[in-house]
């Protein structure tokens, strides 16, 4: 298939993470400085025209059938549901989620679930009030939990939820996060913790494994492999308790799954990133201003993800973090 985004590994891009916006409305400590960071200027970020060209580029182009929106915090672009529209009314018309911290999901989750959005992931490292302003600097944690809920109520299913313990911060409540999200019909996978903060301060040794995690869930509950097949999928599932419900666990670091990788990414400023890691870019929002063709694009956008590393190489000698932070990635 000489249309597909493929690499030199054999590995074809069908999943595009569109990072639609660099800013956020929360501070998470291993994320972002309290006084955030320096946001893109808005001149370099792409309009939702923009945005739904490049998509359809690369559903129609390139054989893209499932998309992410991602951020920074990706509701808090004012035109989010103009761009999921616009991505809907592709043939064939992709699958469609979106990550979020949760806090616009009380006001936006119908709209969302009507402009065609599919499904929601929320992000929740703590469920107490006190650690969660620690955490994200804001107090908004019941935010977040109504946010949750108004995302099952309208149907943008299912709920998933992201936790990324760290040690001696909120390394206790693995077990007490699973029981909220079990009750609720949500399914939690915790993440172990990537060197991507823009403060540079992962330690490995501060890391919370994925066996640890799993030492800490089997303690509380009987874990059974999840029958579904994994695909090119982050997170290894379980199912808890003989059915009732799963947990995910996404083992970056210590079980990398590089070489199942089927991600492309497309920063909010136009920049086609092969890898989360990759240390460089190919740039579309400028061939695309200069009038470019839908062919020529996908031919750039091709040639980006030929060049696609084997894997992240946090684990090698020489590792370095790339230059843009996670938030300006978006996962
Ligand atoms: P679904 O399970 O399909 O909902 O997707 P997902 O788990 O990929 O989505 P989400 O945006 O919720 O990401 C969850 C975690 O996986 C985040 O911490 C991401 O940074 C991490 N992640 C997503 N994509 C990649 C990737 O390509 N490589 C690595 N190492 N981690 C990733
Ligand atoms: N490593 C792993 N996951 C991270 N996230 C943010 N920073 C990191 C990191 N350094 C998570 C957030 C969110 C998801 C998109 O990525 O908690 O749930
Ligand atoms: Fe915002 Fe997500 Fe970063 Fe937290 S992890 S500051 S919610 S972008």
């Amino acid at each position: 298939d000489d249309s597909a985004l493929i690499d030199r590994f054999g590995r074809k891009a069908t999943d595009l993470r569109v990072s639609v916006t660099d800013r956020c409305n929360l501070r998470c400590s291993y994320c972002m400085p309290a006084e955030g960071l320096d946001w893109l200027p808005g001149s370099d970020l792409l309009t939702s025209e923009e945005l739904t060209r490049l998509i359809s580029v690369a559903v129609r182009d390139l054989g893209v059938d499932e998309i992410r929106f991602t951020g920074g915090e990706p509701l808090l672009r004012k035109d989010i549901l103009d761009v999921i529209a616009g991505a809907a009314r592709l043939t064939p018309r992709p699958r469609m989620s979106l990550t979020t911290n949760g806090l616009r999901l009380p006001e936006l989750a119908a709209g969302l679930k009507a402009a065609g959005l599919d499904r929601v992931n929320v992000s929740l490292d703590t469920l107490r009030a006190d650690r969660f302003f620690t955490l994200t600097r804001r107090d908004r944690l019941t935010k977040v939990l109504d946010g949750m809920a108004a995302a099952a109520e309208a149907g943008l299913t299912p709920v998933k939820v992201n936790a990324v313990l760290m040690r001696g911060v909120n390394d206790d409540e693995a077990v007490p996060l699973l029981e909220y999200c079990l009750d609720r019909g949500y399914e939690l996978r915790f993440i172990e913790q990537m060197p991507l903060d823009p403060q540079h301060g992962w330690d490995r040794d501060r890391m919370v494994t994925a066996s640890e995690i799993l030492d800490m869930l089997r303690g509380a509950f009987v874990l059974t492999p999840h029958p579904a097949p994994r695909g090119g999928a982050p997170a290894e599932r379980w199912v808890v308790d003989g059915g009732r419900g799963s947990v995910g666990v996404i083992a970056s670091v210590t079980q990398p799954f590089c070489s199942d990788c089927d991600r492309t990414r497309l920063t909010a400023d136009g920049q086609v990133r092969s890898c989360l890691f990759a240390t460089t870019e190919t740039d579309l929002r400028g061939p695309m201003r200069d009038g470019a063709s839908d062919e020529e694009i996908a031919a750039l956008w091709r040639a980006a993800m030929w060049g696609k590393a084997a894997g992240h190489g946090i684990d090698e000698a020489g590792f370095a973090q790339p230059r843009r932070p996670m938030s300006a990635i978006g996962g």
